[in-house]
This record gives structure tokens, sequence and C-alpha cells, in this order.
């Protein structure tokens, strides 16, 4: 079955706080399930996508209890995991099938992993090449895709990796793999990617080293568990961000926002096209940066996005393309071609979802232009397809708070892949929605 929103010109204002990080909460119930003694998991994202990682984990034998707030994982150690009974079901997740990859790599039993439709297209040639070299055993289909196959083997070695494309998956892939690896695994990175399989490792008192791009991990050490509590997801906020600075006479406080700097360059980018966003009582969860968003209605400008900050900001490229679209003047984005491989081609959705309400976008050389129409611009009626990615729909429900009438997005439900409290913490900050299931 599938549902639509209809979404309709409003301003946003009030306070909320953010559901918990997605890439957090999956790296959390791997590091818990490896340890050898007790998590306690705190904000985890209550997602489809994380969900299914929860289950993968109680199908490879580790017990987890669920508490008002918190999950209790009750981890049994490196060796600890245990033959699953059937295959291992990831739904949408890229970063579940990816990571959990690099913990079943060095298991003494075989395994299988699969997804739905979008994540049975993904490209996984980028995890087991270097699993590979480490000893691993991974089959994929001729496409290179899932489902993987994994031929249990104990025995990794440690590798030296100068990854070709700049992937925190295929990082956390290979350091989860490392782990029980023999020796000192060194991976050096073209740019930087999001750092939480590290920042998580050190606060578990894993012994890994970071230099600017260089990471060293040695393996084969046993770690005890800790409390883990997980910050809200900044890609999440990011909607609600874009959302208050379009529409006007908006102003909204987003509290304890995940705020590592691998993640939030579009921070910079929003503070350099005029946006009014202020980051009050920042602290920390474990080792990562929080904080609260005070972000109020502003005539954007538009905005250049070389190709070095793009894995910093690649899962808000959708929402910053809308943001610049009610900016005043040309934006341009370069070397955006990882959007191509994410849970849909997200530059063909959002340029097509573009056409769909007459708005022309130029893609050549991998730089995207966008011509800005400044913040008094309205969107006219369209309806637009999320091609089942959560992205694109809440992307586009964004812009029909600056529609002439509304704008309809079908298929609507992928949204609960990451985000199932959009719809109401959009509403109880004032968006006027329509869903129909
Ligand atoms: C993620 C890394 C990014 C991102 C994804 C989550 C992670 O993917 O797009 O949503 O948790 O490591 P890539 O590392 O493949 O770019």
């Amino acid at each position: 079955m599938t549902s639509s929103i209809l979404s309709k010109p409003s301003s946003l204002s009030g306070e909320i706080k953010i559901p918990g990080d997605k890439s957090v909460s999956h790296r959390a119930i791997l590091c818990a399930a490896l340890a050898k003694s007790v998590s306690t998991v705190n904000n985890l994202q209550h997602s489809e996508d994380v969900l299914n990682t929860l289950n993968v984990v109680r199908q490879l034998g580790i017990r987890i209890e669920r508490e008002e707030t918190a999950y209790k994982i009750f981890g049994k150690g490196l060796k600890g995991l245990s033959n699953p009974k059937e295959d291992l079901y990831f739904g949408n997740s890229g970063t579940g099938i990816r990571l959990t990859a690099g913990v079943l790599a060095w298991q003494s039993f075989n395994s299988e992993l699969k997804g739905d439709f979008s994540l049975s297209k993904r490209p996984m040639q980028r995890i087991s090449e270097p699993l590979s070299i480490m000893g691993a055993k991974l089959l994929l289909t001729s496409e290179n895709t899932p489902p993987i196959k994994i031929i249990g083997t104990t025995n990794l070695s440690a590798i030296s990796y100068e990854m070709p494309i700049a992937s925190a998956q295929v990082k956390s892939a290979i350091l989860f793999a490392a782990l029980n690896a023999k020796g000192v695994t060194k991976i050096t990175e073209p740019l930087i990617t999001r750092n939480h399989t590290e920042l998580m490792f050190k606060q578990i008192g894993i012994d890994i080293q970071v230099n600017q791009n260089e990471i060293l991990l040695s393996g084969q050490n046993e770690f005890e568990g800790a409390q883990i509590d997980v910050p809200g997801d900044f890609s999440s906020a990011a909607f609600l961000i874009v959302g208050a600075l379009i529409s006007p006479n908006s102003s909204i406080l987003i509290r304890d926002v995940g705020l590592n700097s691998s993640r939030t360059a579009l921070i910079d980018v929003l503070l350099s096209m005029n946006a009014s966003i202020e980051i009050l009582n920042q602290r920390k969860f474990g080792e990562e940066e929080v904080g609260d968003l005070k972000v109020n209605s502003s005539e954007l400008v538009s905005c250049t996005v070389d190709s070095e900050i793009i894995p910093n900001l690649i899962d808000e490229l959708p929402i910053l393309f809308i943001a610049s679209l009610f900016a005043k003047g040309e934006s341009k984005f370069f070397g955006i071609e990882e959007l191509k491989h994410k849970e849909s081609d997200r530059l063909a959705a959002m340029q097509s979802g573009f056409e769909k309400l007459g708005i022309e976008t130029q893609y050549t050389n991998d730089i995207l232009s966008i011509d800005g129409k400044g913040s008094d611009f309205l969107l006219q009626e369209g309806q637009i397809d999320s091609f089942e990615d959560h992205r694109i729909a809440m992307s586009f429900v964004i812009a029909g708070l600056r529609a002439k009438k509304q704008i309809k997005i079908m298929n609507s439900d992928c949204i609960n892949t990451s985000f199932p409290e959009f719809i109401s913490q959009l509403d109880s900050l004032g968006a006027i929605l329509n869903e129909s299931k």
C-alpha cells in the first residue's frame, strides 16, 4: 500500500527535540553486540533501518531488552555471535548491510545479507574488495549487488588501504573487520568522511588512532560495554532547518542535535547564504558534539559548494537544493556523482521533482546549477514521486511549505526508514499537511 502527503503553505514555530541519529544508532548496536559486557543505549533511532539492524543482531544470538527510553544490549565479546537460522534482512539500509558485513566477515559461520528493492540495486564491490584483501569471502550477484553471501572464516589479516572513494560506510566496514584482524590496519581516506565509528571506538576504549585522513587500528582486543547516548540526527534536523529558513515568520528551536563537524557542512553553507542559525547549549554526548539550534526565516542568497565538502553534507544535498531554489542567484554544486548511488539516484529524483514543478536545473561535468528564485517565490501546484527515497520525500514536503496552493508527494511511506516522527514534528511546529494512507 502506498501513502501520500499534501504539503501546503505554512510557517514553522515552536520547539522540538530531534530523534536519535541513524549513523550513530547502527554503530551503537554493533559495538554493543561485540562488547564483552552489557551496554545501555539511550535515544536509539526508532526508524525501520535501525530496527532492522537491531533485529539482525538478535538473530545473531544477542539478547536485547527495551527499557523506557533505552535499550540494554547484552554483548558477548568478539567471539560471541552465533549462527543465524535465517537470512539477515536490512530493509533499505546501506549502512546496516555494509557495516554488519564487516562484522560477519570474520565469523566461524556462513551468512546471507539481503535488503529491499532499493538496497538490492546498490553497489557492494566497494566493501567486498577491501574485505577480500583482508581474507574475507564475500559473494555478490553478477551486478555486484546484494544479496551478499559470506563464507565464514576466522583468520582476517590487517590491511593498508587507500580508499578509492570517500565513503564512511566503506571505511566503517573495514574498521569493523579490523577489530578481529591480525595486525594493525591502516586506512587512508581521499576526503574526510563522517567519523562516528572512530569516535565510538574511542569512547568504548578501543585503541584507534586518527591523524587527519589516516586511521590506525590494531585488532583482536576485547572491550567492555558502555553507556552510549545517541545525539539527535543532524540529517533529520536539516529538513526542519531549511523549512524554517524558507517559510516566512518562522522561528524554531531544535534541541539535542548532533553537531559532529564531519556532518555539519550544511550549517556552514547555509550561514554563507545569509541564514539565521544560532548554535546554543553546545556540549558532548560521549565523544560526539551536541547542541541546540535556533533557526529563523531568512532571505537567502546563492551558494557554491566545492567537491571537498560533499562527503560532509552528502545526505543534506537534496534539501540544500530546495534551499537554493528559494535563494537569490545561481547556486553551484561540484562533484556530486555519489548522489546517484544512494537509496535512489538522488540527482535524477531531485531533477525530476523540480521538472514536475516547472523548475529547470542543469547538470554537466558533475556540476549541478540551480537558478534561485528568491525568498518571495512560490511553487506551482504539482505531484512528485519520492522514488521510494525518504530524503526525496521529505525534501519536497518542505518545498510544499512554499507552494502557491499545495504539493502532493506520492509514495511517502519511505519516510519511516529514517524519520518516522517527521510528519508529527512538522505538524507540531505548525505545518499544514494532509497525510493519506
Ligand atoms: C553513512 C554514510 C554515508 C551516508 C549514509 C550514512 C554512515 O554513506 O550517505 O546515509 O552511516 O556511514 P557513504 O559513506 O556511502 O557515502
